[in-house]
C-alpha cells in the first residue's frame, strides 16, 4: 500500500487523471497482470500507465469499459478499413460462419478474393494466402531464397515486417550502435536474435539510392532479396522518394534479387497499393489487414514463375503449409470488405488524410509547439520535430528530442476520446467524414494546450 502511495504521488498528473478517468480500465489491468506478461496480449497494442479496455465497436467508433465513446484511429492497426461492425461485412461473415469456418480444401471465395486482389495489383499473376502479414513476408523471403539459390536479405533501416527476428534486424536503430548511414550495423532489437539472422541480414539505409545501389551490387553473389515497405510505417509513415524505389528496381533487377514489397499496410492506399502511385511492379507483394475484412490474414502474390516455387507438385516446392491459410470465414469477411474498398473510396479516404495532415500541421503552428504530420494518403503520423524526415534517423532523432512528451500527447487525446497508436499513427476508415477529421483536430489543438505548460518546464527545446 505505501509503495503503491509512492508509485500514485510520482506519476506524472496526465497519467493521474488517465487512472481517474479509466478506474474499470484499471481494475481490469490488474487483473490483466495476473495472466498476460505486462498486462497484455501483444507489445504493439500496449501503452502506459495501461491500455484501455474495449467493450464494443460500431462504425468508426469504440466504447470502452468506462463508457466512453472513442473515435477510432488505430483501427487495429490500420487493418480495419470499414471500421466495425459494417454491416455488410458481418452479413458475409455470419453467413459463412453457419456453413463451416474452415475446410482445408479450396472453396470458391478464395478464389474470388484472389481474383479480385490479381486484378487490381498489376504486379500479381498468382497468390497465397496466409494467416498474418508476418507469415506473408516470412513466405517471401522464403520464396526469394529457393528462387535464387541464395540467402541474405536486405531490409531497411527501422523497416518493420513481422513479428520474427529477420523482419525486425535495426528495427530500432539506437544512435550509439547503428554505426554510419553508409553501412548501417545489423542490430538485434532484443537478446532473441541469433548472430546466424544478423549475419545473413544486410541493412540498408533508407531514401539514400546511391548507398542502396551500392550494397545490392556489393552483395548481388549472396543476396537473395530486398525487402522493403514503400511507406516506412514503424518509423513513423515515412513515404519512399521514387527515385529511391526505382533504383531499388533498377538494380535488384540487373543483379538477379528479388524485390519485395511489403504492402501489409500500404496496400489500401489504392486499388493497387503504393506500387500502383509509384508506377513500379516489385517482384512480390506482401498484404494483410485490410484483405481479411477485420479477420486474421496475410498473403504474398507475384510474378507467376516466382509463385510457382510453392506449387504442391514442383518437386523442388517450398512447402506452404499453415493450418488457417485461406479458411473460409476470412475469405467471405475479405471479399465482402475489399468489395465495398473501392479505388474511389480509396482516393476519398486519401484526401480525408490530406485534410487531417494539413489540420494537424496547422494545430501544431499555432500552439507554437515543433511538430508535423507525415504519411501518404489515409495514414497519417504526427511528430513532435520539425525537421522533414527523410529516413528512421531522422525519427529516431524527433523521438528522442521529444522525450516522454509524445507517450503524454498520447494519453490527453484518448481523453478526449481520439485513439490513435500510442507511437501517434492515425489511419482513416470508411465510416469517417470530414466531421471526424475535424474533431480530430480539435482535440489536437486542445490537447497541445493542456501539454503547453508541461512542455515549458520539461522540454523547452519543443517550443517554436
Ligand atoms: C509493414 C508490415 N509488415 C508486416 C506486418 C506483420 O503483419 P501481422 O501483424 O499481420 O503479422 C506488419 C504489422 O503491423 C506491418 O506493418
Amino acid at each position: 500500500m505505501a509503495s503503491d502511495k509512492k508509485t500514485m504521488q510520482s506519476e506524472h498528473p496526465i497519467d493521474a487523471r488517465y487512472r481517474a478517468w479509466s478506474p474499470e480500465s484499471s481494475q481490469l489491468s490488474k487483473r490483466a497482470c495476473e495472466v498476460f506478461p505486462g498486462g497484455d496480449t501483444r507489445a504493439s497494442a500496449h501503452y502506459a500507465p495501461y491500455p484501455l479496455t474495449i467493450q464494443r465497436g460500431e462504425g468508426c467508433y469504440l466504447y470502452d469499459v468506462d463508457g466512453h465513446q472513442i473515435l477510432d484511429f488505430m483501427n487495429n492497426f490500420t487493418s480495419l478499413i470499414h471500421g466495425h461492425g459494417n454491416a455488410r461485412v458481418v452479413d458475409a461473415v455470419s453467413k459463412q460462419a453457419v456453413i463451416g469456418t474452415a475446410y482445408a480444401a479450396p472453396s470458391q471465395n478464395q478464389i474470388e478474393l484472389a481474383e479480385l486482389i490479381v486484378a487490381r495489383v498489376g504486379s500479381i499473376d498468382q497468390l497465397r494466402f496466409c494467416s498474418s502479414g508476418t507469415e506473408a513476408t516470412l513466405m517471401a523471403i522464403r520464396c526469394a531464397r529457393a528462387f535464387t539459390a541464395k540467402q541474405k536479405i536486405m531490409k531497411m533501416e527501422g523497416g518493420y515486417h513481422g513479428s520474427y527476428e529477420l523482419a525486425e534486424v535495426s528495427l530500432i536503430p539506437v544512435p550509439e550502435f547503428r554505426g554510419e548511414l553508409e553501412r548501417p550495423n545489423s542490430l538485434p532489437v532484443d537478446g532473441s536474435f541469433p548472430d546466424s539472422v544478423l549475419q545473413d541480414t544486410i541493412v540498408c539505409p533508407y531514401n539514400e539510392p546511391e548507398l542502396a545501389k551500392q550494397l545490392i551490387e556489393e552483395n548481388a553473389d549472396t543476396l537473395a532479396a530486398v525487402i522493403i515497405e514503400p511507406l516506412l510505417g514503424s518509423m513513423g509513415m515515412i513515404p519512399a522518394n521514387k527515385r529511391f524505389l526505382e533504383t531499388l528496381r533498377e538494380t535488384t533487377e540487373k543483379n538477379g534479387v528479388v524485390l519485395i514489397f511489403d504492402e501489409v499496410i500500404s496496400l489500401r492506399l489504392s486499388g493497387g497499393g503504393a506500387q500502383e502511385i509509384y508506377g513500379i511492379k516489385p517482384d512480390l507483394t506482401c498484404m494483410g489487414k485490410i484483405i481479411g475484412g477485420g479477420l486474421p490474414v496475410g498473403s504474398v502474390g507475384g510474378k507467376r514463375e516466382l509463385m510457382q516455387v510453392f506449387n504442391p507438385t514442383n518437386p523442388e516446392r517450398v512447402f506452404h503449409a499453415s493450418t488457417f491459410s485461406g479458411n473460409a470465414l476470412t475469405m467471405a469477411a475479405g471479399l465482402a470488405a475489399m468489395t465495398l474498398y473501392t479505388p474511389s473510396e480509396a482516393e476519398r479516404l486519401n484526401r480525408l488524410g490530406d485534410m487531417l495532415r494539413r489540420g494537424f500541421d496547422q494545430a501544431l503552428q499555432q500552439s507554437g509547439i515543433r511538430g508535423h504530420a507525415t504519411g501518404l494518403g489515409s495514414l497519417v503520423n504526427l511528430h513532435l520535430t520539425d525537421k522533414p524526415l527523410h529516413d528512421s534517423r531522422d525519427a529516431m532523432e524527433g523521438m528522442l528530442g521529444a522525450g516522454h512528451i509524445g507517450r503524454l500527447l498520447h494519453l490527453c487525446m484518448l481523453q478526449r476520446g481520439v485513439m490513435s497508436a500510442s507511437r501517434l499513427m492515425y489511419c482513416i476508415s470508411t465510416p469517417m467524414t470530414e466531421t471526424e477529421i475535424n474533431i480530430a483536430i480539435t482535440a489536437l489543438s486542445e490537447s497541445l494546450s493542456e501539454l503547453r505548460p508541461y512542455i515549458e518546464t520539461e522540454r523547452p527545446g519543443l517550443l517554436i
